[in-house]
């Protein structure tokens, strides 16, 4: 990324800007700047990078020989497994950018440590509103408590009641799976007791909107192995992830990460459509008849503007990595999050595709954080999403349709069968029939759409037989008649 300029502490920060002064803060104390992978791995195990670190692993196993032992990068993130969580908070996004530092074999805790509050107080993040959490050990693994880590937060002047252990879950940093693993210690920052669940019990690491995390840093120490032991690498490494979203929901003291400048320019191009296009009540909905229903209504209209923004820019940046919509693998990803997101547009009331059109604004939000190319080829990525949005919508009209009707049978769970057929008469996608009925309290019997699904297969298959029995059939008379045998 360019040059960055000098801000006053505490000043307000385009997310671009924020990106500019990380970078910028690590190129000047010796990190070299590499460029963020591409988000399709080409013939990666994973769909799309999931992590900052992802493209250095060569180097943390001491596989290859780093650029630099000290590297800094912006990586663009997609993660879709908890999808769902979207909307659901003011923190979870499908698509990300993770600001890190790495030290192949070089620095250590203390500097790592030391770094990380520099740059903070440099981005006028209030030092006093800072919580950490640590790993507290794990006897079953046989791995110790961090010692070393809280050890240099107590030198740094951190509180000890702003000191968390917790266990493997929260700070033994893995990929999900074997590979390059570690201790690690996150940055939260405290966005006041107005925000919490008021819980006594309420600390950094709890569900409710007053800890935010803003940044790991993760001591890569291990590798996990795929029997389940841990063997130490022969380099000892530190990786850190800030989440650029995150910290300018912190800076601009948006609400959520959809109330950023990243997202701003979309919603209101969004809220835009719903007041011109949008219908009153969208198909199944009764007037809200009490304030719990409004309350829910509401809820709801809140959720389907926050996926439907966060799925377009997921979207975008996929499509910017040369993934299109598809049948299969990545392109299926994309797919998904595009009928997801036009779904949620039925919630506000939008029945004609929508989504194209918010590609524009994404990319005005994101500003320098697209490349100039990238931005030029947005309004063909735009007709891309219309056309795609186009093709479900009709599907999508009639699915929702008859969803509406369907009821649970006396065990209290939707007949899996009728999605079965809503998905192999229509084309209505199953997951998707399974969060429309959720949304409505309902869940599906699965074990009755696997029997259905099993029972189409055997009649696909017996009436491929005949067919190719037929074929056969026709083909050995021409055989006979032509072949003189
Ligand atoms: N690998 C860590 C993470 O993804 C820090 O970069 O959170």
């Amino acid at each position: 990324m360019a040059n960055s300029t000098t801000h006053t502490t505490g000043q307000y920060r385009a997310s671009s800007e924020i990106a500019e002064r990380f970078l910028a803060f690590f190129r000047e104390r010796g990190h070299r700047e590499v460029a963020g992978a591409p988000l399709a791995v080409p013939g990666g195990g994973t769909s799309f990078i999931i992590a900052g670190m992802q493209p250095m692993i060569p180097y943390l196993r001491g596989q290859e020989p780093p650029p630099a032992p000290r590297l800094t990068a912006l990586q663009r993130c997609l993660r879709t497994d908890d999808a769902d969580a979207v909307g659901t908070n003011g923190r979870k996004c499908t698509s990300f950018h993770m600001l890190g530092n790495w030290s192949i074999g070089d620095y250590g805790r203390r500097e790592a440590i030391t770094l990380a509050l520099a740059l903070l107080d440099e981005l006028g993040l209030d030092r006093s509103r800072l919580w950490v959490t640590l790993f507290g050990g794990d006897e079953a693994l046989g791995l110790p408590r961090d010692e070393a880590t809280a050890h240099e937060w107590r030198r740094m002047g951190m509180p000890e009641e702003r000191i968390v252990p917790l266990g493997a879950e929260d700070n033994l940093w893995t990929m999900g799976g074997p590979g390059p693993c570690g201790p690690c210690t996150e940055l939260f920052m405290d966005r006041g007791v107005a925000r919490g669940c008021g819980r006594e019990s309420c600390l950094p690491g709890c569900a409710c909107e007053r800890f935010l995390e803003i940044w790991n840093l993760v001591f890569i120490e291990y590798e996990w192995l795929p029997g389940g032991t841990y063997e130490p690498l022969p380099l000892r490494s530190v990786d850190t992830g800030m989440g650029l979203e995150r910290v300018a929901a912190v800076l601009q003291d948006a609400e959520s990460v959809f109330e950023t400048d990243l997202f701003m320019p979309a919603r209101t191009r969004l809220g835009e459509l719903v007041a011109t296009r949008g219908r009153e009540a969208p198909p199944g909905r009764s007037a809200p008849s009490d304030q719990t229903d409004t309350a829910r209504l509401e809820r709801a209209e809140a959720r389907a503007r926050q996926m439907i923004v966060d799925h377009a820019r997921a979207a975008l940046l996929a499509l910017l990595a040369g993934v299109g919509p598809g049948h299969d693998g990545r392109g299926s990803v994309v797919r998904q999050l595009i009928r997801r997101a036009a779904r949620q547009g039925r919630v506000l009331g939008l029945e004609q595709p929508f989504l194209g059109e918010l590609l524009g604004p994404l990319a005005t939000g994101h500003g320098a954080l697209l490349t100039p190319e990238e931005q030029a080829r947005v309004p063909e990525l735009a007709r891309l999403v219309t056309e795609e949005e186009t093709r479900f919508a009709r599907v999508l009209t009639v699915g929702l349709r008859e969803l509406a009707r369907l009821a649970p049978g006396p065990d209290g769970l939707v007949p899996g069968e009728r999605l079965f057929a809503l998905h192999a008469d229509r084309g209505f996608p199953p997951d998707l029939a399974a969060e429309v009925l959720a949304e409505r309290g309902l869940a599906v019997d699965w074990s009755s759409f696997a029997r259905a699904r099993e029972a189409h297969r055997v009649v696909s298959r017996a009436s491929a037989a005949r067919r190719f029995g037929k074929e056969e059939h026709e083909r050995s008379g021409q055989r006979g008649d032509g072949g003189g045998e």
